[in-house]
């Protein structure tokens, strides 16, 4: 069936390779600073909420469409239904490509962060001088261009690799690792002086603080998270075989993927507030305030490296499925070569993400609609272009392609799923309606 596109060997290959696409500088990076800016607590709650149901949900949709159709998203949408339906596979496409081009320059961020962690960085510790690097580090006109490239080349090295070589064994490898570390270094953070003003912010929700504008991070925040809303996930369910069930992958992935972010959250925000750093500075949060941790450790100069090493290659599992849909498609559609797709495209998104690499230095005088360019392109995908994918996914699998979706995931019957008539529901109207209700109120 489809040989030449390849398989999954295994559930668990699988799980850890959606994981590793799900996992990645969303959880460790991103998650901090959007509740930081929004409030902590109340932003946990909300997140949650919309994690166990409209992203759970979106995911389930998204596996089985992509393995009922087993195609890339936009061949899948023509597959099964055609007509307009052609264009979420469209907009998937083009969502990948814009957060791709941000993503990799975070990704470049942390390539930077682990090799100068084997050095300069970690003579400094005070948390001031350690913010202040940072800030020169993304100010300065060439470092950031060259690491944002050196990440696009790696991801590009992996996707070209195919499927089962590169991205099935780079997930395999590192999660457990990475949750290992995770663990030890929250350990000591929430051991740090003045931790506890930490803590209680992100565990005391203060609802005063929830507006239209928290809502929506919220929401992008789980899409982005959960890689859901573009096809990255349907694309990886079009490799996975029909031998699997799809309800518990969905329910682990965006298990782990979940388990991952709370810490990350548990980490960073009690040290911000025993750095008295500021919790809604913005993209650089955790990259200020994870040296200062390490400056206050025992066998800090070892772990650092070591942290930022393993968050380079979580990002790089996630950069690869956010290519690898854009290859997928090409290949699949177009008949473009592997190769030739891929560094055709990886070529394109580098050049899209050098404004949003600059907008934090050279160009950060420029903005799009009162946000930085960098903002702006991950406002538009992660606010704006996976929610909308999300209820077309939904209001897809809930209305137009059901019967051949619940025989998906039941295997024909031999999958017993339990609550999957909720998931109809949350499908047809309970997911496009909160989702619709949220964008109109954030605008
Ligand atoms: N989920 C990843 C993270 O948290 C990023 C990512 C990978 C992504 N693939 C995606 C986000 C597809 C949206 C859509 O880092």
């Amino acid at each position: 069936m489809d040989g030449h596109r390849g398989e999954f060997a295994s559930r668990l290959g699988f799980i850890l390779a959606a994981a590793g696409s799900a996992i990645g500088l969303g959880n460790i990076w991103k998650f901090p600073y959007v509740a930081g800016a929004n409030g902590g607590g109340a932003f946990l709650l909300l997140y949650l909420g919309m994690v166990f149901t409209i992203g759970l949900s979106v995911m389930l949709a998204e596996l089985a469409i992509g393995r009922a159709a087993r195609l890339n998203p936009v061949g899948a949408f023509a597959k099964l239904k055609g007509g307009a339906w052609v264009g979420v596979g469209y907009m998937g496409v083009i969502a990948g490509f814009v957060i791709l081009s941000f993503y990799s320059v975070v990704g470049g961020w942390t390539l930077a962060y682990t090799l100068y962690s084997l050095g300069p960085l970690m003579e400094i510790t005070e948390p001031e001088r350690l913010g202040a690097f940072f800030t020169g580090f993304i100010a300065n006109p060439v470092s950031p261009l060259f690491y944002h490239g050196m990440f696009m080349a790696m991801t590009m090295f992996v996707v070209v690799g195919g499927v089962e070589k590169g991205i099935e064994r780079a997930g395999r490898l590192l999660m457990p690792l990475l949750l290992g570390l995770l663990v030890l270094l929250t350990a000591r953070a929430v051991t740090l002086p003045g931790a506890g003003a930490g803590l209680a912010f992100f565990l005391t929700p203060d609802f005063s603080k929830i507006d239209g504008a928290t809502v929506t991070a919220a929401l992008g925040q789980a899409f982005f998270s959960l890689s859901l809303g573009m096809g990255a996930l349907l694309t990886y369910g079009s490799y996975l075989s029909r031998r699997e069930n799809l309800a518990s992958s969905a329910l682990w992935v965006t298990s782990l993927d979940t388990v991952i972010a709370v810490s990350a959250g548990f980490l960073i925000l009690p040290a911000v507030f025993a750095f008295g750093f500021d919790p809604a500075v913005g993209p650089g949060l955790t990259f200020i305030t994870l040296p200062a941790v390490f400056a206050q450790m025992p066998l800090g100069a070892l772990f650092a490296p070591l942290f930022f090493g393993l968050l380079t290659i979580a990002a790089l599992t996630s950069a690869v499925s956010l290519l690898e849909t854009v290859v997928a498609y090409l290949v699949d559609q177009l008949g473009f070569a592997r190769r030739r797709a891929t560094v055709l495209f990886g070529v394109a998104i580098f050049a899209l993400g050098v404004p949003s690499a600059l907008s934090f230095g050279p160009l950060r005088g420029v903005t799009i609609a009162g946000r930085s360019f960098f903002d702006a392109m991950d406002y538009l995908a992660s606010n704006l272009m996976l929610p909308l994918g999300g209820i077309a996914i939904a209001v897809f699998a809930g209305w137009v392609v059901r019967e051949r979706l619940l025989d998906e995931i039941t295997a024909s019957g031999a999958h017993r799923v339990a609550g999957l008539a909720v998931w109809i529901w949350i499908c047809r109207l309970a997911a496009p309606l909160a989702i619709a209700w949220i964008l109109i109120t954030g605008l």
